[in-house]
């Protein structure tokens, strides 16, 4: 049986390194398969079509949305769709100039390039990408001093495809220099329990339509998270049950991971439970609060911030993050109204 991960945070929409290979195992390969997003599918398909009618190469792609969406997914197939290899990197892995030309002077013609993390690009390296997007010419300083010379040398035409959890994060030349810009959202429930009937169909696991729907609206909007959850249900099904995810199944096995029915898992609870009992509900400032939960600023932003946000059980106001009505009886804690902080 494979191990359990009762360890790490089981709804966390990062990548671990042993659901990597699962999880490739189960990416869609075709816009066609591909479930959900429907309005930066339609958007793709005509730019993809267009551009391959014309025999060029796509224009610059950045994609943008919270953690676990298919970003990768997604520029995987525009590679396929088009007909192009894809080369895979991130910003923080391109630490120099040099990393990044050597990079560019690798490509063929129509190569997608994919850059995930585009937004921790040093700006050094960023400078350099400027003029290679514009019109795919890469200015090279060679020696230093006074005999330092600049060299031009041309690139394939390649398509750059970014992604980044937030676009704000990215500098405005950056980010000006794409000419498709495609945000992703969270899916719906519906589309989440068919991501999770067509992976488990490749699983070779056996689920009930009312078994997916139960993990799917538990997995905060996120196909990377319900794919983790139907692999983790199964390993309960098959030693507890018949090996059927019925609803029943699937909400027992939830049960016991502490996932509750919105999808929230103990550090969604003790973050809101924060903010109520140490800040009287809000409004707190988001370093005091990632602080008091001992978490980083930046991943309670992009990870756990837009689900609660979606749900509507956190806003984010000018003077910090307030919880709202709706959290505190999901919690069963009744608001203090005399406090004078709560102003519903
Ligand atoms: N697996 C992960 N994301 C998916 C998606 N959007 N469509 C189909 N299968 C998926």
């Amino acid at each position: 049986m494979e191990e359990m991960e009762f360890d790490s945070r089981i709804v966390a929409p990062e990548y671990s390194a042993n659901a990597d290979d699962m999880e490739n195992s189960l990416r869609p390969k075709t816009l066609q398969d591909y479930i959900g997003q429907e309005k930066a599918k339609e958007n793709l398909e005509i730019y993809i079509k267009a551009a391959l009618a014309r025999h060029e190469s796509l224009d610059h792609v950045l994609l943008y949305g919270p953690p676990g969406l298919g970003k990768t997914t997604l520029s995987n197939i525009i590679a396929r769709e088009m007909g192009v290899n894809i080369r895979v990197t991130s910003g923080p892995a391109i630490e120099k100039q040099g990393d990044l030309v050597a990079i560019l002077t690798n490509l063929s013609e129509g190569d997608v390039l994919f850059i995930d993390e585009i937004h921790r690009l040093p700006r050094t390296v960023e400078e350099v990408l400027y003029p290679v997007m514009e019109d795919f010419s890469l200015d090279i300083i060679i020696g230093k001093g006074p005999s330092a010379r600049s060299i031009r040398l041309d690139v394939p035409h390649f398509t750059l495809v970014g992604a980044t959890t937030r676009s704000g994060q990215l500098t405005a030349p950056l980010r000006d220099r794409f000419g498709v810009l495609l945000r992703l959202e969270l899916y719906t429930p519906e589309e989440l329990a068919k991501i999770v009937e067509r992976s488990a169909g490749i699983l070779g696991i056996e689920i009930e339509h009312d078994g997916a729907l139960e993990i799917a609206s538990r997995s905060r909007g996120t196909p990377r998270i319900a794919n983790r959850l139907l692999k983790r249900v199964r390993d309960i099904c098959q030693i507890q049950f018949d090996g059927v995810i019925t609803e029943e199944v699937a909400r027992v096995a939830l049960e016991r991971f502490e996932i509750d029915e919105l999808g929230l898992d103990d550090f969604d609870r003790r973050m809101l439970k924060t903010i109520i009992n140490n800040y009287g509900g809000g409004p707190v400032g988001l370093d005091t609060l990632a602080a008091a939960v001992g978490e980083e600023s930046i991943t309670i932003e992009d990870v756990y911030e837009p689900y609660l946000m979606q749900i509507g059980f956190l806003t984010r106001t000018g003077r910090g993050r307030c919880v709202t009505k709706a959290a505190y009886e999901h919690l069963g804690i009744k608001p203090a109204s005399d406090n004078g902080q709560i102003t519903f």
